[in-house]
């Protein structure tokens, strides 16, 4: 177990902020660590953003132990951090486009995906999706990238009125896109994955599940019908495999396995 300092803070919008910690984590894009609150519990999260000597990470206060991590975790305190873990997202060779979509907290991991691929010279077209303008989070990031962006808000505060989808389907109508990364609510997955599937564009989804282990021995994250761990086979997918997937988009299991619709 790592116990990397957190060197800085930022809230982004009530309920979402990014920790940087001090480590030179070398995770592959779309790469995920288990986080440890001791006394709480540990629970998983992507890699928002790395260097040579640190790396970022943007957690949403969504239930016990994000929230205990959200009021106790201050600048100079160390998080317990195991990992990396899981297959992360895989550009590749000869693309020269590429569409990272990315709705609410599902953002992060895209942001070190475009990163690589910047860094390798390919273009990236950023399209992030939130319910308000206050929610939309690294829009300044993905532009000092050099990404194009796009946003949309289910509200129209900001962008385009409504999913990150619409805002897609344009995009595929006006650029020459290679391939499609997406990371976020399954419904918006299954829809940019179909999309993909639909103008014969290469695509990958980034799913979550409840994690125990993350390293792919307990079985809690296992999906019907296949056995795919999403820790060790996943997180990201192959779009059209996890269109094959009865649960993809429909339900998921709790910590102690019952089905959630
Ligand atoms: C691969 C992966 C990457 C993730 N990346 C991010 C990220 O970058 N930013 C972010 O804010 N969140 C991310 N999450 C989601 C994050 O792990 C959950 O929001 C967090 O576990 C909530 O825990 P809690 O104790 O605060 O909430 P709880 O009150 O325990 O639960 C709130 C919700 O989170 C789910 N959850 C709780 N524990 C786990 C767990 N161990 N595994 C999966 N889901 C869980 C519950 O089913 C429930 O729906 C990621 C999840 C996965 C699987
Ligand atoms: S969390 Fe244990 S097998 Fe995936």
């Amino acid at each position: 177990m790592l116990s990397p300092k957190i060197i800085d803070i930022k809230e982004d919008y009530p309920g979402f902020k990014t920790y940087t910690l001090r480590h030179s984590l070398r995770a592959k894009p779309g790469q995920f660590v288990m986080v440890w609150m001791p006394g709480v519990d540990e629970v998983p999260m992507s890699i928002g953003w790395q260097t040579d000597t640190e790396f970022k990470m943007g957690i949403a206060n969504a239930g016990d132990c994000t929230k205990a991590i959200h009021e106790k975790i201050k600048v100079g305190d160390r998080l317990g951090i195991r990992g990396p873990f899981g297959k992360g997202f895989k550009l590749r060779e000869g693309d020269k486009k590429i569409v990272v979509i990315g709705g609410g907290y599902g953002t992060p991991p895209l942001l070190n995906l475009a990163q690589e691929a910047v860094k390798k010279g390919i273009e990236v077209l950023a399209i992030i999706g939130a319910r308000t303008a206050d929610m939309l989070i690294y829009e300044e990031e993905f532009k000092k990238l050099g990404c194009e962006v796009m946003v949309s808000t289910d509200d129209g505060s900001k962008g385009c009125n409504g999913f990150c989808t619409n805002v897609m389907e344009e995009a595929l109508k006006n650029h020459k896109v290679d391939s499609v990364y997406t990371c976020g609510p399954e419904v918006m997955m299954v829809k940019v994955a179909e999309m993909a599937k639909d103008n014969d564009v290469n695509c990958e989804v980034s799913l979550e599940r409840y994690m125990k282990c993350g390293f792919g021995i307990c079985g809690q994250c296992c999906m019907d019908d296949t056995g795919i761990r999403v820790c060790k086979d996943g997180p990201v997918l192959d779009g059209v495999e996890a269109l094959r997937l009865p649960e993809f988009g429909k339900y998921h299991r709790s910590s102690s396995g019952v089905r959630v619709e």
